[in-house]
């Protein structure tokens, strides 16, 4: 199955209700007692002043923005407020303006469409941090609340609006978020009881050909916050030339990808994605809206790339080198016990020869995207898509014969299915289809954690066997995984503030664990802390010092500023402090974010419902 279109290797869903009406949660000093103790605070300051002081304004307080406070903001942003409401609200009855049987079969057969939840002002690829509050039901009797959504959105086409935006937040000390596409593993673009700045409408692309600064000179490609992937490749076959994007067709290039580094199926001949930004625009936590460059405002463009989403401010464009054109080979094949008959030992004895040969791929400016998982009985190897830039099939044929003749002498005879494209275009549409799938209420899902594993650990012979041990460790304990062999090295001239473990490593290797959807939180925590506390540690102990990419974590990440940032985070976290002292961008693992927590008891702290604290 294809990445893009298994969205079990990502979706991570639960049934566990939570009690997210927003009434529910008007905060009394009892409820908040449990996370954070406030009798604990110096006597002097009256209990009331103590909560407003230490957390953002939420819906139901005193000073909540009054109704004609938001009409004037809406008039102020041209009428772009929206009061949003859940998706799945047609399936409802406790939502009599919505419901509509009919809508609701529709949006059943068309659950995950991810092109229509990229276009829903609050909808998410990734649904489990809204907290599963209203999910498709043929029973409208079923409860359906706002959960972990914004309380209001502003559906932004103009930085002028943002600041705006940004300036009400500010003043009325409210929780403000970013919900570009909503392709997030890191629950960073929803949140109760907050401001959402959607950026999705902002489709701006511009052609420079003839881009001209001291820094970069030659063609360019401008384009929107609110810019998918799929805009993105178009318009640059459009121009007979190649930019570097990520895999999933709903990835907003502008937003958390660029932040977070940003891999790419092109990266290994082009650089990552953060690499290939010549200048973007962006408005601060003060409303400004400015350029950067690697002259002008140095130090936030060095942090906007890399240095993670929803931290410095909102990135409103991105102008990127436009590479040559270039051809693509795309190949996809699999082995396994069962499909060759073969023994679990002589599986590994294969994929041993697999990872003998990573670095050799790395160097081609391959990106080889595979998994290996266990199945009935047995285990299975699929290259889900093997991504080959700017080579021929003989090229590429050429690269990969030493390994399967290796393996064929294991008694592993492998069908390829290896395609010629003349341009990246066709390649990455096959690699990386769109994804369309109706709702499955039997869909085992998944928690995922991740890491970086570094070229020396596949050079050095007794670490590249420690490395083999583990993995296969790993799938022993049940763990299947899916791994990226591919370089990102930082290219003549490039300096921003992608992970430094990026640099040093040949493979990202992202693992799950699963559970049924309709799991408790308590079920949810068994798997999610065996992933946290025991498996990603297993392979932290054989790359110590490395880290993982923010963009593809988990969640719960323990060490996540030096996993994320590594040694970046001092001085990204200075920035922080001078850019946004008031802490009016906050994201969970970004940037600043170590003082501040969501108040829930429901058990699990990365859903986004739950007023934003700061501890003090
Ligand atoms: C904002 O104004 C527009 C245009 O007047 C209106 O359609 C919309 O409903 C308003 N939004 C809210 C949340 O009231
Ligand atoms: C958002 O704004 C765009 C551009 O003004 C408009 O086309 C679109 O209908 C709006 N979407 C929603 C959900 O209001
Ligand atoms: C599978 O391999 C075993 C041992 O080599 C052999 O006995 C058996 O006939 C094979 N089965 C098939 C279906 O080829
Ligand atoms: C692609 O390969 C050709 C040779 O086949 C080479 O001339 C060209 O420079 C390569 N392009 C890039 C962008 O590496
Ligand atoms: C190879 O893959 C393509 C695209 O995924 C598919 O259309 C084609 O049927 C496959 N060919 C074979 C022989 O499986
Ligand atoms: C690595 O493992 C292989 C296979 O078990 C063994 O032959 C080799 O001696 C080991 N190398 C080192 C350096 O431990
Ligand atoms: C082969 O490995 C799989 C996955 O770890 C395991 O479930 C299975 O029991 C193993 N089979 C044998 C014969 O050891
Ligand atoms: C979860 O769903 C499965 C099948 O859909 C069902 O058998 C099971 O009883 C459900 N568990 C809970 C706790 O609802
Ligand atoms: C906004 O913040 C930036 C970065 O901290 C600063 O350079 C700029 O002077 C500030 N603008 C205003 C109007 O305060």
């Amino acid at each position: 199955m294809k990445f893009c279109s298994n969205p079990a290797s990502f979706l991570l869903v639960a049934n566990f209700v939570l009690a997210a009406d927003i009434s529910e949660f008007v905060i009394s000093p009892n409820s908040i007692a449990p996370l954070f103790d406030v009798d604990a605070l110096p006597r002097s300051i009256p209990r009331r002043q103590k909560r407003s002081e230490i957390c953002k304004v939420y819906p139901g307080d005193k000073n909540w923005p009054s109704d004609s406070e938001w009409s004037a903001l809406n008039k102020t942003v041209g009428g772009a407020l929206i009061k949003p409401v859940p998706r799945a609200a047609v399936c409802h009855s406790n939502w009599p303006q919505y419901y509509d049987p009919a809508k609701c079969t529709d949006l059943m057969a068309n659950y995950n469409n991810h092109e229509r939840r990229v276009a829903d002002p609050t909808d998410l690829i990734y649904v489990y941090f809204q907290g599963l509050s209203c999910l498709p039901s043929t029973d409208p009797t079923t409860p359906c609340t706002t959960g972990g959504d914004p309380s209001y959105v502003v559906n932004v086409t103009t930085p002028e609006q943002i600041s705006t935006v940004i300036k009400f937040a500010a003043k009325k000390k409210i929780r403000l978020i970013i919900k570009n596409t909503g392709h997030d593993t890191g629950g960073k673009s929803t949140g109760e009881g907050s401001l959402s700045i959607w950026t999705h409408n902002m489709k701006t692309i511009q052609w420079l050909p003839k881009y001209t600064t001291k820094y970069y000179t030659g063609p360019a490609l401008k384009v929107g916050a609110g810019v998918s992937l799929d805009e993105f490749y178009q318009a640059a076959d459009n121009h007979d030339v190649t930019v570097v994007g990520g895999e999933c067709s709903t990835v907003g290039v502008a937003g958390g990808y660029s932040a977070g580094g940003g891999h790419s199926p092109v990266g290994g001949l082009f650089g990552m994605g953060a690499d290939n930004i010549v200048e973007l625009t962006a408005v601060l936590p003060n409303g400004t809206h400015i350029t950067a460059t690697t002259g002008s405002n140095p130090e936030l463009f060095w942090a906007f790339r890399g240095g993670g989403g929803a931290t410095f401010g909102v990135v409103t464009s991105i102008t990127v080198k436009a590479r040559p054109k270039i051809h693509v080979t795309i190949s996809t094949w699999s082995f396994g016990t069962a499909a060759n008959n073969i023994t679990n030992s002589t599986f590994w004895q294969a994929a041993r020869v697999y990872l003998e040969h990573v670095t050799t791929i790395a160097d081609s400016g391959s990106q080889a995207f595979a998994q290996i998982r266990p199945a009935t009985g047995g285990l299975t190897f699929s290259m889900t898509s093997f991504v080959a830039p700017n080579k021929t099939v003989a090229e590429y044929d050429t690269l990969m014969a030493p390994f399967f003749s290796k393996i064929l002498t294991l008694g592993i005879s492998v069908t390829q299915n290896t395609t010629f494209h003349p341009s990246f275009l066709g390649g990455w549409q096959r690699a990386f289809p769109k994804i369309s799938q109706p709702w499955n209420p039997e869909k085992q899902v998944v928690a995922s954690g991740s890491r970086l594993i570094p070229r020396k650990n596949f050079e050095q012979p007794k670490l590249f066997n420690q490395t083999f041990s583990t993995l296969q460790n790993i799938v022993d304990l049940g763990y299947g995984f899916i791994f990226y062999a591919q370089k990102n090295e930082a290219h003549a001239g490039v300096d921003n503030a992608i992970n430094p473990a990026y640099r040093k490593s040949a493979v990202f290797l992202i693992l799950s664990g699963s559970y049924p959807q309709n799991a408790s939180a308590v079920e949810v925590n068994v798997v999610r802390d065996q992933v946290t506390k025991v498996i990603v540690p297993i392979l932290k102990a054989v790359t110590p010092g490395s880290g993982t990419y923010m963009n593809e974590a988990d969640i719960r990440e323990e060490g996540w500023q030096q996993s994320f940032f590594g040694s970046n985070y001092a001085r990204l976290l200075k920035l922080k402090k001078e850019v946004d002292p008031n802490s009016i961008f906050w994201a969970k693992t970004a940037v600043g974010s170590e003082n501040w927590y969501i108040q829930n008891d429901h058990g699990l702290p990365e859903v986004g419902t739950g007023r934003l604290c700061r501890k003090l």
